[in-house]
């Protein structure tokens, strides 16, 4: 996507020296758009788990690009496989919900498994991390050109008076290539000449909306306006909702939605007030071995500070406070789990579908047991 008229992905090869990773910084935005250049695996491992670079889909990109510096780094070393495969163990343990990132690692694994020498595989390693960026970015696209009829038909039915949708957390470019997933439709509808308008709940206590879907939408010329997280149930009771759409982190065979901590209430909410709720993601965001999102997906908890300090902009310079007092205990859980039932369809690269095991498999056949 264009930030300033420049096209940026959020993570690309340095042109200058392939061995090196460039990702915008995301701890700096909305305020300063920062570039930084990862050189280690070690280097990625902080990225991911400090979110310098975050969202499902970045994080599983991030994570494939590691497994090429992994590779490099093994090579370095007297046992590759050893060394290849400990570096996989401490990529995939960075953050544990958004399955995109062991997606990765394991695809890796896999394809530097069919190089004979260490050069061979490093060379797979670096092309492989390249196509699942492709991709990645390709599924967003296609995300897109589905989904935004779902907004053409609200459009055609409000007689193409303003679509009013709203969104959690970030699930655009910046957590993903580009594009992103939830708002891909948004873009594509845009584009279309259709309006919209989009509600960015803030998403406490990372404010990955105020602070990034806010930033992209503002770039992209798109009419949005930022909420605090508990306004979406009166916006919805009062006739301001068209429809919801939300990423996701990790999706189960039969539907159930793990995405970030407040997606669930929104479900909630909107099934009360008869607002269709979808949720839009890439195939590799499925977790094809479970069925039963409350029990089996495993939620990250994050450091309580996340909940007891704010980061804005103060002075021009960029700055934490602490909200409660210093001695009150918190708990930060990163994600919750939306079941199936509360959720009106899933958008994927390949169409739209129900969120159940029949409708999910019909456009993923090969995923039959
Ligand atoms: O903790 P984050 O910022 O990595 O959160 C994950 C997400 O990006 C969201 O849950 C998003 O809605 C999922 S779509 C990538």
């Amino acid at each position: 996507m264009k930030v300033k008229g420049k096209h940026y992905r959020t993570i690309w090869l340095d042109e200058a020296n392939d061995r090196e990773i460039c990702i915008i910084d995301q701890r700096k935005l909305p305020h300063q758009l920062e570039i930084e250049k990862l050189k280690t695996v070690e280097a990625v491992v902080t990225a991911i788990k400090a979110m310098h670079v975050r969202g499902a889909g970045l994080i599983g990109v991030a994570a494939a690009y590691g497994m090429y510096l992994a590779a490099t780094e093994a090579s370095r070393e007297n046992n590759f496989q050893n060394s290849l495969k400990l570096f996989a163990k401490i990529l995939k343990a960075s953050r544990p919900t958004a399955v995109n990132l062991e997606w990765a690692v394991d695809r890796q694994l896999k394809e530097i498994s069919k190089g004979k020498t260490a050069e061979e595989k490093i060379k797979i390693a670096k092309q492989t991390a390249i196509r699942i960026a492709d991709e990645d970015a390709g599924h967003c696209r296609n995300i897109g050109l589905h989904g935004f009829q779902l907004i053409e038909k609200i459009s055609k039915r409000k007689k193409g008076k303003t679509v009013n949708i709203l969104t959690h957390c970030n699930a655009g470019w910046l957590a993903f290539v580009d594009h992103g997933t939830a708002t891909a439709p948004i873009y594509e509808a845009v584009a279309r000449g259709i309006k919209v308008h989009v509600w960015v709940d803030e998403t406490r206590p990372r404010n990955q909306g105020a602070s990034l879907t806010a930033w992209e939408l503002l770039n992209h010329g798109v009419p949005h306006t930022v909420i605090a997280d508990n306004t979406g149930g009166h916006l919805m009771q009062h006739g301001l909702v068209d429809m919801v759409i939300t990423g996701a982190d990790r999706v189960t065979r039969s539907g159930d939605v793990a995405n970030k901590i407040g997606t669930y209430l929104k479900a909630l909410a909107a099934k009360e007030n008869h607002i269709p709720f979808y949720v839009a993601l890439p195939s590799s965001t499925f977790d094809w071995k479970i069925k039963n999102g409350v029990k089996e997906i495993r939620i990250e908890e994050r450091d309580a500070d996340e909940v007891k300090y704010i980061q804005g902009l103060c002075d021009g310079e960029i700055k934490k406070v602490l909200l409660t007092p210093a001695g009150s205990p918190a708990v930060n859980y990163g994600f919750d789990v939306t079941p199936a039932r509360l959720i009106t369809g899933l958008i994927t690269e390949r169409g739209i579908c129900k969120a159940d095991e029949r409708s999910i498999l019909n456009l993923f056949p090969e995923k039959k047991k």
